[in-house]
């Protein structure tokens, strides 16, 4: 087989033990025909990027939609060495006319996910979200920069799929909570993941973007910050006593409905809660009339502050 690349002819060839001399000196032609799309050419051992484009012409018009081939911008492949910033010398690979990809980082299964990492880190681990990677869950669980990212494609933040699918292709428990009658708006496009989540390691608590859950559900819910002047300690506590996050079929996300979820803390069994819902005569006859159980019981009717108050310490309207 032979290949056509300027107008050098290249044969393909068996042995993988060409001579130095000939690589070198393929090179050089090459270098001199082709206008390399920026590469450096420095080093005899990279290839440079023009050789690429007669065999890979869909790689090279992929790759010119993302931010990796802007030469304006320091530090990027195409200003330093092509297609092989990334996928490590081709010399071989192009002197045997494409035959063996034994030199090259490919992105496969053949490479494991810390070296295929490490290849993107040599870029980006100064990058400002990528430098807790290595105290990520991800990273832990061998979780690779491109079981996220693809980089021959246009598409935003070179993800492979846009969110929250991306993360639900492994998430599975997350997609089923999503479906839940009562949701964080994720598939309808309002919140994404990375919201709340930074997919890049941190030192949050489920890799969450900030230092409480209370912190983080203020950001969109300020209204339950406060200040009050009585609080309800689990609520400044931690939200997720109360709320399953990412979805759940109780109505306002809860774990469970009220009664059973005040019960779960306030003892049924002394006070207020186990008897009369009401302090009140009613029709329903006299307030400690049994009757009384059936009526106007919902906690939440009588308690609606429940996330705190500053006008009544029992969170009544
Ligand atoms: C003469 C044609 C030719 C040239 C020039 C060429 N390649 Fe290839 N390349 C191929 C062929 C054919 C394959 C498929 C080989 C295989 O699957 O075993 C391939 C495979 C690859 C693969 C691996 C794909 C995979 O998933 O296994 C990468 C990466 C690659 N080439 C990068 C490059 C880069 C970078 C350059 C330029 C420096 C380059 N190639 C130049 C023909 C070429
Ligand atoms: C920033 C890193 C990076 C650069 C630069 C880069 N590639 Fe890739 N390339 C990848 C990754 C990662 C994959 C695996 C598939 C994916 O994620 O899109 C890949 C896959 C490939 C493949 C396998 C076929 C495919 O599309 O999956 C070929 C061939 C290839 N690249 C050629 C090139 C050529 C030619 C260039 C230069 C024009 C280039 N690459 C530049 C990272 C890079
Ligand atoms: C030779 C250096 C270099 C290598 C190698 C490299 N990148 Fe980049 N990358 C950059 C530069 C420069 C930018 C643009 C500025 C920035 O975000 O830092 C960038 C931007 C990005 C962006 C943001 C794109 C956008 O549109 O917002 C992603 C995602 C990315 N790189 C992922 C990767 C992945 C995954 C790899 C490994 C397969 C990789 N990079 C390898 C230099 C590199
Ligand atoms: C679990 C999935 C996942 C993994 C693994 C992952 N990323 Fe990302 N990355 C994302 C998502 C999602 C975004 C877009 C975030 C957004 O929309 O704000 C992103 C954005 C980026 C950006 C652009 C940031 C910006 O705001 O401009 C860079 C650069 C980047 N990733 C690099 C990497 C590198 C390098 C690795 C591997 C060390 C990696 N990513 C691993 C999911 C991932
Ligand atoms: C509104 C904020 C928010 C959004 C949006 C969100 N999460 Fe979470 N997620 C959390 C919080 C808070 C926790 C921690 C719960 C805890 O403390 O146990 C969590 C926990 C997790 C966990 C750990 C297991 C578990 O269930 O406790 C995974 C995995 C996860 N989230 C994945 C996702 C994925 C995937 C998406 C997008 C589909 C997503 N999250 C969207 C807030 C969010
Ligand atoms: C390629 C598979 C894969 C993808 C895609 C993926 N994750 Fe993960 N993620 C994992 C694995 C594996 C773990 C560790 C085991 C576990 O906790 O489920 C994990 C763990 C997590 C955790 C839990 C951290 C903890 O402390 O338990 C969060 C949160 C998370 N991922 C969020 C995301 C988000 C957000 C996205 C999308 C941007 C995403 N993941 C995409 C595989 C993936
Ligand atoms: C990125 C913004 C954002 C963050 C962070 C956030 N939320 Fe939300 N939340 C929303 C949006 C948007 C809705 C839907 C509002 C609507 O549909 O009117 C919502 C709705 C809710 C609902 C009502 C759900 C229903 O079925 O009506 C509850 C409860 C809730 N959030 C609790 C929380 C908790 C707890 C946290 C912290 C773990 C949190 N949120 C963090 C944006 C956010
Ligand atoms: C003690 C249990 C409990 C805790 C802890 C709790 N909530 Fe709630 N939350 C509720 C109940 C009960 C409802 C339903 C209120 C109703 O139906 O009147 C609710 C409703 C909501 C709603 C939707 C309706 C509305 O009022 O906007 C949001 C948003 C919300 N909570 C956010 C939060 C945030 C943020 C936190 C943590 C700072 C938190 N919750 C902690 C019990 C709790
Ligand atoms: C995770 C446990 C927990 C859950 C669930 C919970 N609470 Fe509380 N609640 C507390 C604690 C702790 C206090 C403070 C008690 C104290 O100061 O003696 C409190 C205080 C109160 C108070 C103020 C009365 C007082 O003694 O100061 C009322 C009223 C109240 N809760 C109602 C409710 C209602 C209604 C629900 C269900 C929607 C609920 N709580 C769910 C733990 C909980
Ligand atoms: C008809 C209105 C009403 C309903 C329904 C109601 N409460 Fe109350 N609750 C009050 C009032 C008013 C107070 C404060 C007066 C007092 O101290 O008795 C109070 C006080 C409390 C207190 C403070 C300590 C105590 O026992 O006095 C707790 C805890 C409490 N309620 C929990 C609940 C729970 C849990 C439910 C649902 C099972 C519930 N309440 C239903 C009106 C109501």
């Amino acid at each position: 087989m032979a290949v056509r690349i300027g107008s050098v002819k290249i044969k393909r060839r068996d042995t993988t033990k060409d001579s130095l001399f000939m690589v070198s000196a393929v090179m050089f032609i090459l270098f001199a025909l082709i206008i390399p799309a920026g590469a450096e050419k420095d080093d005899n051992r990279y290839a440079g990027a023009g050789i690429c484009k007669d065999c890979h012409e869909q790689q090279i018009q992929s790759l010119q939609k993302s931010l990796h081939w802007k030469k304006a911008i320091k530090d990027s492949p195409v200003a330093d060495k092509g297609c092989e910033s990334c996928h490590g010398s081709a010399a071989t690979h192009v002197s045997e006319g494409g035959g063996s990809t034994r030199d090259l980082i490919t992105f496969s299964k053949r490479e494991s996910a810390r070296q295929k990492s490490g290849v993107c880190l040599t870029c980006h681990q100064n990058s400002k979200e990528i430098v807790f990677w290595d105290s990520g869950v991800h990273k832990r669980n061998d979780i690779a920069c491109v079981d996220c990212h693809t980089i021959h494609s246009g598409a935003r933040h070179n993800l492979k799929t846009a969110e929250p699918f991306l993360c639900l292709t492994c998430h599975k428990e997350v997609r089923t909570q999503l479906n839940k009658r009562s949701h964080h708006p994720m598939q309808e496009g309002k919140v994404k993941c990375t919201d709340c989540h930074t997919p890049h390691g941190g030192f949050g608590n489920k890799m969450v973007k900030a230092d409480s859950t209370p912190e983080l559900c203020y950001k969109c819910h300020a209204e339950k910050r406060g200040p009050f002047a009585f609080e309800h300690p689990p609520v400044v506590e931690n939200c997720g006593t109360c709320h399953q996050v990412h979805g759940s079929n109780h109505e306002n996300l809860l774990v469970s409905k009220a009664p059973q979820l005040c019960e779960s803390c306030h003892n049924t069994g002394s006070g207020h809660t186990s008897r009369a819902y009401t302090l009140q005569n009613s029709f329903g006859g006299a307030a400690t009339a049994n009757k009384n159980k059936f009526f106007a019981q919902g906690c939440l009717n009588c308690h609606a502050n429940i996330h705190g108050s500053s006008r009544s310490p029992a969170f009544v309207r």
